[in-house]
């Protein structure tokens, strides 16, 4: 039951309607910006009654803008009666429904680099923000949204939305109040630096400014964010994780990192979680974070007092992390912070701070190019999401991966990416539960052999130094064999000629 903790001002209870009465806000062709980033802090009730109405036979079809992936009660919700037209700028796989729309075609997807996305949409290079429908903890005597634990690009779409739905959410601690930093970016010509110059500096507001006037529909909800379940540390990367951190040593030893660690941003999925937690098991101590997403490790990495401060723009706990905040939320508090996403990930601060990057790629080519997003080139499995910030900009970059996937069957290894998010000018070093390629200042003859030596699965190895050299024959400054670096048997040994929809 919402109470006077959870609206701080009388005006603010009349504006309670039920669900179905604030998904009449949303028409037909609208774009529609929520709040929430990898199932964190999203709103729930209105798109389930929103979905209801389309089955109904409400005539639906919207644009879906968020921060990154969101819940199920939205993306699956609303693909499965094919209610979402378009989407952007991120969709994570585990929506099956989405990504079979996305697939087919029948959902028209944009795949933006995360920081580029919120300031187009303050340009308004990407039309209005028709409603906005954001979850919050509370709401301020004055109308401030005190967000969850997913701040994404709210701050932008708040700000342009021709009407506003507060999903105001119980389920959320109130001790979250004083997490955020809420800091809007001038447009050009009027836009200065962001003053951030340690991960943990504070330089807005703990609230998303609103007004209580803007609030069209305040809905109750109690829904649980549905977070994904991660797949625990295997032995690979415990390995990738010690490479790591040797690596991370090395360099601190002959002086290429400050002895005091340089701020740390680790990617989405489990092996992100799983390298970041081999730190635990390192000597590595007073660490920070300036980060896109903060998984799992972060907390327990917070709870060990190794990371002092940790800056994202949204966490997503599991139901164990999230008991471990719910018994001690000060001591996480003092080292969170939450900030939108185009702060999150902005260019300019990443390369100030000089943050080190740790990403997940699908598969990287002997050259060192990248691929973030597509299986087999064509099939999307997620988007870049902030990737391609954090590898462009950070003071040294790392692509974490098994060297194989399915079991063996795959090289991660290939030799040409089927889809390039990252070019040989925007990667660094590559570590598999192999070894350690460090591609800087290495030409791409040197670089093919190095990856090939150092990352390649022994599987793999000769049949990749055999294209190689076969390659070499024609010359050229990066030798390649069109006619064959895309060949079945070198992307999928093992493989043969099981169908995309099996992997
Ligand atoms: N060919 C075919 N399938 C592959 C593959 C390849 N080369 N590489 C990975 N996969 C499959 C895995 O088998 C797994 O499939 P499953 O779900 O059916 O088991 C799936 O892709 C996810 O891989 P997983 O091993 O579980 O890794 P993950 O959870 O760590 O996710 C990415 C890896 C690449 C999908 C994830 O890191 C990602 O979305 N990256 C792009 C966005 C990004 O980097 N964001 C960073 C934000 S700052």
């Amino acid at each position: 039951m919402l109470d006077s903790d959870r609206l701080r001002n009388p005006a603010l209870f009349d504006k309670i309607v039920s669900p179905e009465k604030a998904q009449e806000l949303i028409q037909d062709g609208m774009n529609v910006g929520f709040s929430g980033f990898t199932p964190s802090g999203y709103p729930k009730k209105t798109t389930l009654a929103l979905a209801d109405a389309i089955r109904n036979g409400k005539k639906c079809r919207i644009a879906v803008w968020t921060g990154a992936s969101v819940g199920p009660e939205i993306e699956q919700a609303l693909a499965e009666v094919n209610g979402i037209a378009s989407r952007a700028p991120y969709y994570a796989a585990s929506n099956k429904a989405l990504r079979k729309g996305i697939n087919d075609g029948t959902v028209r997807y944009v795949d933006a680099h995360l920081s580029h996305f919120g300031p187009q949409v303050d340009f308004g290079f990407l039309g209005n923000v028709d409603v906005a429908v954001v979850e919050a903890a509370a709401i301020t005597e004055d109308g401030g949204l005190i967000l969850g634990s997913g701040v994404g690009n709210t701050p932008i779409f708040v700000k342009h939305a021709k009407k506003i739905i507060v999903e105001v959410n119980t389920s959320i601690p109130l001790s979250l109040e004083g997490m955020h930093d809420i800091y809007l970016c001038n447009k050009p010509p009027y836009r200065r630096e962001i003053p951030i110059y340690h991960a943990a500096d504070r330089v807005g507001s703990p609230y998303v400014k609103c007004g209580i006037d803007r609030i069209d529909a305040i809905v109750e909800s109690d829904i649980p964010d549905h977070v994904r379940t991660l797949t625990p540390p295997d032995e690979d990367s415990r390995k990738i994780a010690r490479n790591l951190v040797d690596f991370l040593k090395n360099e601190q030893k002959h002086g290429r990192i400050p002895e005091q660690m340089l701020p740390i941003q680790s990617g989405v999925g489990s092996i992100a979680n799983a390298v970041l937690g081999g730190l635990k098991e390192s000597d590595l101590e007073n660490l920070s974070m300036y980060s896109e997403i903060l998984q799992d490790s972060v907390f327990d990495l917070i709870k060990m007092g190794k990371v002092t401060a940790a800056s994202g723009c949204a966490f997503t706990p599991s139901p164990r992390v999230w008991d471990m905040y719910r018994k001690e939320p000060e001591l996480y508090k003092k080292a969170l912070v939450l900030r939108p996403l185009d702060v999150s990930n902005n260019p300019g601060v990443i390369r100030r701070l000089g943050v080190i990057a740790l990403n997940t790629p699908i598969e990287f080519d002997i050259y060192g190019q990248a691929n973030s997003t597509h299986i087999m080139g064509d099939n999307m499995m997620n988007g870049i999401g902030g990737s391609g910030d954090y590898m462009r900009n950070g003071y040294l970059t790392f692509f974490c991966t098994p060297s194989t996937a399915k079991d063996g069957k795959i090289s991660k290894v290939v030799p040409m990416v089927t889809h390039a998010d990252h070019t040989e000018h925007d990667t660094m070093v590559f570590i598999t539960e192999q070894g350690v390629a460090d591609l800087r200042g290495l030409s791409p003859v040197e670089r093919a052999r190095c990856i090939i030596r150092n990352c390649a699965h022994p599987d793999y190895r000769g049949q990749l130094t055999e294209y190689l050299e076969r390659s070499m024959l024609t010359g050229g400054h990066e030798p390649v064999d069109l006619a064959h670096c895309f060949d079945m048997e070198l992307h999928f040994r093992k493989y043969g000629t099981m169908k995309l929809d099996e992997q």
